[in-house]
C-alpha cells in the first residue's frame, strides 16, 4: 500500500514538473509560430478525438436496420463485454459449484449477496477479502473474465470460467498459491473488447482510470461504421433520405482499410502509439501502432487474437489479390461451427473448373466438399485462453481455428481415421 501511494505522489509531482515545462514552454514561444505546434502536441496528448457523445448506441440502429441488429446481438462481437449480471455469468454459484480451491486451507467462493455477486476469498474458514463481480468479458464461447472497480481503476479478479471444462478456473498468468486481487486491466484490453470506454486518466498514469458512466459494451456497430449519432440524427429527420449519410460502410473499403480493421483487435499484441480508443473504422492502423513484424514460428504471434499474423502467412492471402477476413467471415450473423458455409467460401477460389480444387484422392475423403476447415484449420490451443482448473498443475487452453491455411499431414490422418 505504501509504494502505492509514493507511486501515486510520484506521478503527481511528475505531473506537475510537465506542467511547468508545458508553460515554460509556451511562455518562450509566446508570440512566435512555434507556438501553435507546442499547443498542438498538448492537445494531441489529452484532447481525445472520439468522445462519447459522437456515438449513437446500437439500440437506436433497431429502428431502422432491424433485420441486422436482430442476428447481430447473437453474435460473440456484441457479447464480448456486458455488465455482470447473473444471466451473463456462464460459471455457477450454486452451492458445491462456487468453490475453486487454492490449497487445503484457502479457497474463493462465487457468492450472491444483497450487493451483488462476488468473489470471496476464505482463508482457515475466515472471510479475507470480498470483491464484486462488475463487469464480464468473453462471450464465454471459450471462456469469461472478470472485472471489478475499485474507485475509477479496474482490476481483474482472480477466477475465470473455462468454458470447455464448463468450470471457475484461475485466471490465466496468476499465482495457482495465492489469491491476487490487484491485476490492472488496460484501456487496450478494453480497446479489443469493447466499442468505447472514457479513459479518464492521462497518458501514462498506471492503473489508468475509466468514466463509470461513459461505457459502450460489446464490439458493437459503431466499432466498425464509426461513431453514428450524426447518422442517427440526419437519418431521423430526412426519413425520405434512401442514401446512407454520416456512415462508413467497410464494404467501401481498400483491402488494406478493411484488414486494418479487424487488425485492431485480431492482429495480435500490438505496441499503441496514440491513447486507446481513438482508431475509427477506415484510419490506417499503423498510425496508431507500431506494425506488427512477429511471425508464425514465433511464440509471440499467438492464436489469442492474431488470425491477422496467420492468415496473412498463408499462400490464400498471398496468391490472392481480393482475400480479407470478410471474404469468409459476415459479422453480422453468428455463423460459429457452420464447417459446410465456410467450406463453401473456399470453394469460391477452389474449384474443379478452375484446377484448383483440393489435391487429395477424393475417394479417399467421401465428405471432402462440406468440411475443408478440419484439414486446412485445424484447432490448435491457445497461448493465452489458458486456465489453471483446480487440482491441475498446467492450465488448459482453448482451442482455436489456425489462420494459417495450409496442409497439416497429421490433421489428414486425424480425419481420415475419424470418417473411415
Ligand atoms: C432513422 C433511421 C436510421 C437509423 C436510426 C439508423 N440508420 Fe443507418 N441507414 C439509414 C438509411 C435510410 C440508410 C440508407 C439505406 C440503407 O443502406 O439501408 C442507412 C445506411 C446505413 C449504412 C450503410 C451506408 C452505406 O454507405 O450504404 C450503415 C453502415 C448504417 N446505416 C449503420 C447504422 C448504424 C450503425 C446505426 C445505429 C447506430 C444506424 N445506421 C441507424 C437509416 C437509419
Ligand atoms: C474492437 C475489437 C474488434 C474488432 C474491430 C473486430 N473484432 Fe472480431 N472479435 C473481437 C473479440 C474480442 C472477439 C472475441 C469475442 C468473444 O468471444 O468474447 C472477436 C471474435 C470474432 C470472431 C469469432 C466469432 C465466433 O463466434 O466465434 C470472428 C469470426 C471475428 N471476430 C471476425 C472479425 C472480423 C472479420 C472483423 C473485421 C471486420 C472483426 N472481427 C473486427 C474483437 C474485434
Ligand atoms: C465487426 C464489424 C462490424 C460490426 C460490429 C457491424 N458491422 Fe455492419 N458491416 C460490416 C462490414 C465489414 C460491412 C460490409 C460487408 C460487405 O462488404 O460484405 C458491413 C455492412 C453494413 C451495412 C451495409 C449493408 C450491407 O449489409 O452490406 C449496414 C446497413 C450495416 N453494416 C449495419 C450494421 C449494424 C446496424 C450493426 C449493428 C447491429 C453492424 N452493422 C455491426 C462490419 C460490421
Ligand atoms: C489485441 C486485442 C485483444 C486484447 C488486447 C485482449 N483480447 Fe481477449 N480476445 C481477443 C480476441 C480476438 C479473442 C477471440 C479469440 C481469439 O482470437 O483468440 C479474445 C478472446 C478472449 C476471451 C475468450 C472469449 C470467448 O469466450 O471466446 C477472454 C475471456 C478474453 N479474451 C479476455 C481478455 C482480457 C481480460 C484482456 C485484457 C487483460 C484481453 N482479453 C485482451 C482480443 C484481445
Ligand atoms: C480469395 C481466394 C481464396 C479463398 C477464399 C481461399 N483460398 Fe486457398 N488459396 C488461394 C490461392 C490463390 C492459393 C495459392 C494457389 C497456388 O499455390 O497457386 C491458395 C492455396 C491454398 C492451399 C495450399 C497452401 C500451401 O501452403 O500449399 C490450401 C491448402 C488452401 N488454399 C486451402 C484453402 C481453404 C481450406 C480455404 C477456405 C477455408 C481457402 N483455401 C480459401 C486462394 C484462396
Ligand atoms: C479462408 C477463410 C477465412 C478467412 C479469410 C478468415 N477466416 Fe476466420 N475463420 C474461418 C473458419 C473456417 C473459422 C472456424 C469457424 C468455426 O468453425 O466456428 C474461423 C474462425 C475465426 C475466429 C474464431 C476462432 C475460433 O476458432 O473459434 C475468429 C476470431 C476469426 N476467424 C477471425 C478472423 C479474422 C480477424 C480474419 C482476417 C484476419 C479471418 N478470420 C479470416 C475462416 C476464415
Ligand atoms: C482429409 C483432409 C482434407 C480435406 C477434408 C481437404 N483437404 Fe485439401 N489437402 C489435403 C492434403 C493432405 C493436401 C495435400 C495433397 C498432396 O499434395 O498430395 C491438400 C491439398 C489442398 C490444396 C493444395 C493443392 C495444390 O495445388 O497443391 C488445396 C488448394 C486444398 N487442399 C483445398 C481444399 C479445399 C478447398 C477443401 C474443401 C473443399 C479441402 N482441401 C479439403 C487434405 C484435405
Amino acid at each position: 500500500m505504501k509504494a502505492f501511494i509514493n507511486f501515486r505522489r510520484s506521478v503527481v509531482v511528475l505531473l506537475l514538473i510537465f506542467s511547468c515545462f508545458v508553460l515554460l514552454i509556451q511562455c518562450i514561444n509566446n508570440g512566435k509560430k512555434n507556438n501553435d505546434i507546442a499547443k498542438k502536441n498538448a492537445a494531441t496528448s489529452y484532447q481525445r478525438k472520439v468522445n462519447f457523445k459522437q456515438f449513437a448506441g446500437e439500440a437506436t440502429c433497431i429502428k431502422c436496420h432491424k433485420n441486422i441488429y436482430e442476428s447481430f446481438i447473437h453474435t460473440s462481437h456484441f457479447l464480448t463485454s456486458q455488465p455482470a449480471l447473473e444471466k451473463y455469468i456462464k460459471g455457477s454459484f450454486e452451492k458445491g459449484r462456487n468453490i475453486f480451491p487454492f490449497n487445503d486451507h484457502l479457497y474463493v467462493s462465487m457468492e450472491k449477496r444483497d450487493s451483488g455477486l462476488f468473489q470471496v476469498a476464505w482463508q482457515r474458514g475466515v472471510e479475507k477479502i470480498a470483491k464484486r463481480f462488475d463487469i464480464v468479458t468473453g462471450s464465454g464461447a471459450k471462456g469469461q473474465t472478470y472485472l471489478s472497480w475499485y474507485k475509477n481503476e479496474l482490476f481483474q479478479l482472480p477466477i475465470s470460467f473455462l468454458t470447455a471444462a464448463n468450470e471457475w478456473a484461475n485466471s490465466p498468468g496468476y499465482d495457482p498459491g495465492k489469491v491476487v486481487y490487484n491485476r490492472p486491466v488496460t484501456s487496450r484490453c478494453l480497446e479489443c473488447h469493447s466499442t468505447y470506454f472514457n479513459v479518464t486518466s492521462p497518458p501514462g498514469k498506471e492503473p489508468e482510470e475509466y468514466d463509470h458512466n461513459e461505457i459502450l459494451y460489446g464490439v458493437q456497430c459503431e466499432k466498425c461504421h464509426g461513431p453514428s449519432a450524426k447518422h442517427v440524427e440526419y437519418q431521423t429527420q430526412n426519413p425520405k433520405d434512401q442514401v446512407g449519410r454520416y456512415i462508413i460502410n467497410p464494404s467501401k473499403f481498400s483491402r488494406q482499410q478493411s484488414l486494418d480493421l479487424c487488425g485492431l483487435c485480431h492482429g495480435g499484441r500490438l505496441q499503441k502509439t496514440t491513447p486507446s480508443f481513438e482508431f475509427i473504422a477506415g484510419d490506417t492502423l499503423s498510425k496508431y501502432f507500431v506494425p506488427s513484424t512477429a511471425g508464425p514460428t514465433t511464440k509471440e504471434i499467438d492464436v489469442h487474437g492474431n488470425q491477422l499474423g496467420l492468415m496473412k502467412e498463408s499462400k490464400c492471402f498471398r496468391l490472392s489479390t481480393t482475400m480479407t477476413c470478410i471474404t469468409c467471415h459476415n459479422t453480422h450473423e453468428n455463423e460459429r461451427v457452420q464447417t459446410e458455409l465456410f467450406s463453401q467460401r473456399c470453394m469460391t477460389c477452389h474449384n474443379k473448373e478452375h484446377g484448383t480444387f483440393c489435391k487429395i484422392d477424393p475417394a479417399t475423403v467421401s465428405s471432402i466438399k462440406s468440411n475443408c476447415i478440419d484439414c486446412h484449420m485445424p484447432k490448435q490451443p491457445s497461448m493465452s485462453v489458458a486456465l489453471l482448473l483446480p487440482g491441475h498443475i498446467e492450465p488448459t487452453a482453448a482451442l482455436i481455428h489456425t489462420h494459417l491455411i495450409k496442409v497439416y499431414p497429421e490433421e489428414t490422418k486425424r480425419f481420415m481415421q475419424k470418417h473411415k
